[in-house]
């Protein structure tokens, strides 16, 4: 069955929808991108990503192709017409179709596409055993605050991780962790202490992030927000990751060395109850 996907005002069978070869989203990687999530058919904290969203764009001088209330309906028209029940919403913003130059073009439509994932996220076999990751360096660009679509060292890494066996890398620089390939990362020092980078150009400022920091807060449980080394990583009790996607996933596994007795942490576990539970409950 083919999936209804959204492109530049049309809802059309992924099959028929088209793109211009001239869309700098596809020569320059020009263009931002939002991964929401999708509980009972409701969006999980849209106006975060729909704030992120605005603040990606303003960074690169983009246009917002239409109004947030439109935007949010596309949402919701994508997930009914594709019966998505649990699963994701990809949205892309590219500058648009331009003749190819450097300069950003004068005047350009930007294009706006929109496609769906069904799949079960709470349910995740991998949340339940634990991932296992490499560290390899972090080699992006230096704005990685701003959510764009130049996914290639990202991709890069993960395929590293995936030829030797494991599930994510954690990208490092400067001895310190900045986040994981898709996700930002933490660890739980031995004294209880959840320990994560703290927001800069450094690492994309998550919006699972800042709800999971959120629980932990409300959970009365000590929240440290700085770099933490590799080092300080592998003696740590627990280590988990966190994103729209896996939402809270415990690290068992860093570089080959079993983090704390090798098994998912109960802090990490328990903010990821929490975590969605909260999202069940604010989904709209
Ligand atoms: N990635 N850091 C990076 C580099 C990311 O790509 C992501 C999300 C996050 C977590 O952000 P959030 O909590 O808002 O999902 C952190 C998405 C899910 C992706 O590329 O698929």
């Amino acid at each position: 069955m083919e999936r209804t996907v959204y492109v530049n005002g049309n809802y059309v069978p992924e099959s028929e929808a088209r793109i211009s070869v001239f869309d700098r989203g596809f020569l320059f990687a020009d263009g931002v991108y939002e991964v929401t999530s999708v509980l009972n058919g409701k969006l999980v904290d849209f106006a975060g990503h729909l704030r992120r969203l605005h603040r990606s764009l303003g960074e690169l001088k983009m246009a917002m192709p239409c109004s947030d209330d439109e935007l949010l309906k596309i949402h919701r028209a994508l997930v009914e017409k594709n019966a998505v029940s649990e699963g994701l919403v990809y949205l892309q913003i590219t500058r648009g179709a331009a003749d190819r130059d450097f300069l950003f073009p004068a005047q350009a439509t930007p294009t706006l596409m929109l496609f769906t994932q069904a799949r079960s996220v709470i349910d995740s076999p991998l949340a339940k055993r634990g991932a296992r990751v490499i560290t390899v360096e972090d080699l992006r660009w230096g704005r990685r605050d701003i959510k764009t679509v130049q996914l290639l060292y990202p991709s890069m890494a993960k395929m590293i991780a995936h030829e030797r066996g494991v599930d994510d890398a954690w990208l490092v620089k400067d001895g310190a962790v900045t986040e994981g390939t898709s996700n930002n990362a933490y660890i739980v020092t031995q004294d209880g202490t959840i320990v994560t980078r703290d927001l800069s150009s450094d690492i994309l400022a998550g919006i699972t992030r800042a709800a999971v920091l959120k629980c932990a807060r409300e959970l009365q449980m000590k929240v440290e927000e700085r770099p933490f080394t590799v080092e300080e990583a592998l003696r740590a009790r627990e280590a988990f990751s966190s994103s729209a996607t896996g939402f809270v996933c415990p690290v068992v596994e860093i570089d080959g060395t079993a983090v704390g007795d090798g098994q998912p942490g109960p802090v990490a576990m328990r903010l990821r109850q929490a975590y969605i539970e909260e999202s069940l409950k604010a989904a709209i």
